[in-house]
This record gives C-alpha cells, sequence and structure tokens, in this order.
C-alpha cells in the first residue's frame, strides 16, 4: 500500500486532495494486482491516468494563477511524463498473460507517485504555502 504520510503533504488543501485520490487509485490498482483481478486492473489503469492528467493541469492553473516563478518548468516535467503513462498503459494490457508486466506496472505505479507526483512538487511546496495562505 502507498501512503501520503505528513511529510509528503504539499499543504495546500487542492494538490493534497488530488493527490490522496490518485494514491487511493493506485492502492485500487494494487489491490486488484495482488487478488489477480487482470480484467478489473486494465480498467483502472486507464483511470488513473485520465486523474493524473487532471491533476497536473488543474496544478498547472494552480501554479499560474499565483505566479509560481517556476511554472514554466513545472509544465514542461508533467509533459515528460507522457511516455511514463504511455508505458502504463501499455503493461495494463499485458497483466493478465504476464506476471512480469504485473510487477513491472505495480513498480512504475510506486516510482510515479512518490518521485514523479509527489517529490518533485516539494519544489514549490514553499512558494504556495505563502502564496496560498489558507486561499487555495
Ligand atoms: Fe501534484
Ligand atoms: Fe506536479
Amino acid at each position: 500500500m502507498v501512503e501520503i504520510t505528513r511529510s509528503f503533504e504539499i499543504e495546500v488543501d487542492i494538490i493534497d486532495d488530488d493527490h490522496r485520490r490518485l494514491v487511493d487509485s493506485i492502492n485500487e490498482i494494487i489491490q486488484a494486482l495482488n487478488n489477480e483481478q487482470f480484467e478489473l486492473c486494465a480498467q483502472l489503469v486507464p483511470d488513473f491516468v485520465d486523474l493524473s492528467k487532471q491533476h497536473f493541469r488543474r496544478e498547472e492553473s494552480l501554479l499560474a494563477k499565483y505566479d509560481y516563478p517556476q511554472t514554466d518548468n513545472h509544465i514542461k516535467h508533467h509533459a515528460s511524463l507522457d511516455d511514463k503513462m504511455e508505458t502504463m498503459l501499455a503493461l495494463a494490457t499485458k497483466v493478465a498473460d504476464s506476471p512480469p508486466a504485473a510487477e513491472a506496472l505495480r513498480k512504475e505505479l510506486i516510482f510515479f507517485m512518490m518521485d514523479d507526483i509527489i517529490n518533485e512538487d516539494m519544489d514549490f511546496k514553499s512558494f504556495m504555502v505563502n502564496a496560498t495562505a489558507g486561499k487555495a
């Protein structure tokens, strides 16, 4: 199971709520893999990818709204994740026939969440906490 502990919170509610929803979605997928519910897994991964893309757009608007100076870099970072999302979608179609694909998908999801989503967002945490101060 993936869990967002306090040190992984950005302390901006809109963003933390999204991150929690993404973690819930990943945990559902991992649960499906554990239970060998491969069809369910194949359905859940595209939903997770959609949710991630919606989250990226929402976060980008928020950064732009508060004039975060590195907004463009963060938008580029999100864009650089398109290939990883394509890989996850491809793996999701193979999990039923391939235990290595299931294992690869599990690892991709966890690294994607912890490194690419949460860790990279730490760059704007203090800026956004100050900028929003109870407003966002
Ligand atoms: Fe984020
Ligand atoms: Fe982000």
